[in-house]
Parts: structure tokens; sequence; C-alpha cells
């Protein structure tokens, strides 16, 4: 594992850009898994603005989501599928066709969830996975469990998770119940993982993931331990309980 702690947000999300960039310009066909949330906000923003530069194109990349609210149609203001247009994907150059997300209104998340598998799969796995972390020490919507939950699947969220989420909603009880999420078993697949952390909210739950080896599915963070290509990034709040310790 990597560990890059940035002096503010502003430069981390900067510095996973970078990432990112540097991948597109070795392999412009690269698969992106994306998340949404607080976190990859200015990875976005630091995208857009390299675009606009003419210094990254997405034109033959794809990008798949790591999760979507049950229940919410695209179009919806708070479903992810929302959020990615107004965030990245409304203003760079992706195909249509090439940004996966889950279908929200879907009538067959049981399928939808099956399909998603098989359309990672097919691409031959992610490239490139961002990934934020959930204050419960979720990744994508995988929530605390006994157990590890392999692929794409409907999962329940947490009423930790309801409640930070509660934030992008007019009230707690707006929040969906259920979630389709990519399971562990796509994400640690992935060629090369960045999880970023920012923010203050976040540094009691990455010096608990970062001091701790040992694997955990109530810290479904914790499988990435052993991922061979994982760069934790993190600001300096992020960090701070982890550098105190
Ligand atoms: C969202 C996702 C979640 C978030 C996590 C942190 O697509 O996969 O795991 O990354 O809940 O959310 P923020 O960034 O809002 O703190």
């Amino acid at each position: 594992m990597k560990i890059v702690i940035k002096k503010d947000k502003k430069i981390a999300a900067r510095y996973v850009a970078d990432q990112i960039i540097a991948l597109l310009k070795e392999k412009p066909t690269s698969v992106l898994g994306l998340p949404t949330g607080s976190t990859p906000k200015g990875v976005y923003d630091a995208l857009i603005e390299s675009y606009k530069a003419s210094e990254v194109s997405f034109s033959n990349a794809q990008s798949f989501n790591l999760d979507e609210y049950l229940g919410l149609e695209a179009s919806h203001p708070q479903s992810y599928a929302y959020y990615m247009r107004k965030n990245l994907f409304d203003f760079v150059d992706f195909k249509a066709t090439s940004t996966h997300i889950y279908k929200g209104d879907t009538h067959d998340a049981q399928k939808e969830c099956t399909d998603y598998t098989n359309r990672i799969k097919a691409v031959n796995g992610i490239d490139f996975q961002l990934l934020g972390i959930g204050p419960n020490g979720h990744i994508g919507f995988n929530e605390p469990s006994d157990t590890f939950n392999m692929h794409s699947h409907v999962v329940t969220l947490s009423e930790k998770t309801r409640k930070a989420n509660a934030r992008f909603f007019n009230d707690l009880a707006s929040v969906p119940k259920k979630a389709m999420t990519m399971g562990i078993g796509e994400i640690f697949s992935s060629k090369k993982i960045y999880l970023l952390a920012l923010g203050k909210e976040k540094a009691s739950i990455m010096a608990q993931f970062l001091l701790s080896d040992e694997i955990d599915p109530h810290l479904p963070a914790s499988i990435l331990h052993i991922h061979p290509e994982l760069t934790v990034v993190m600001d300096k709040d992020a960090a701070c309980s982890y550098q105190n310790a």
C-alpha cells in the first residue's frame, strides 16, 4: 500500500486527477470505476479543468459507477446518475454509451446487478477504481456485515449511512433504504485502486483502517490491505488521527 498525504483537499484531488490523466494518456481505452458523494467532487472539477485545457480526453474510455440508490430514476436530483451528469459527464467527452451506472428505477434489481457484473467482466474489469470511504468503513455501498459480498448486489443501507447521506436530501425519511452496489470482488479485481479520504470526519475511520491490517467484513475497506496496487490519498485532516497515533 502506498500512502500519500497532501496539504489540503484541493491538492489531494488534483493529485488523484493527475493519476487518472496519466493513465488515460498511457491507455486511452481505460475503464474507470467512479464514486459519487462529497469526496470525488474535487477530482471531477480537476478533470474538467484539464479537459477544458485539452490535457485529457475520455472519448475512448469507459466508466462504471460503484453504486446507485434503488428506487430513484436517473432524472432524480439525488440519483447518482444525475450527480455524475452534473459533476462530470456533462462537461467532458465520454461517449454516452460508455458511462455505465445501475438503473435505479429497475423493476428487477437482481437482474440489473447480474447484468452489471457481466458488463464489467465483458470489458476485462476496471483499470482504475477511485473509492471514497463511509464513516463506517463501507466502500461502494458494501456495508459492515458478517461476510464480504463478492458481486453486485442489492444492499439495505445502514442507519449510519442513511444519516450521513441525509445531507443531500430534504430529510432522513427521503433517503432510500436500499441501493445496488458493486461487490467487494468487482472492486478488488480492479487493477489499481485509489482510496481518497478528505476532512476531519474521515480521520477516525482512516486511523482504524490504516492502523490494523486485520481483514474484517465489519470494516469492509479492510480487504484493501491485500490489494497489490492500492494507493491511499488523504488530506492532512483525514490523516490526523493516523499520524498522531
Ligand atoms: C458513493 C460511494 C460511497 C462513498 C462514501 C463516502 O458512490 O461509493 O462509498 O464514497 O459513502 O461518501 P462521501 O464522499 O460523501 O463522504
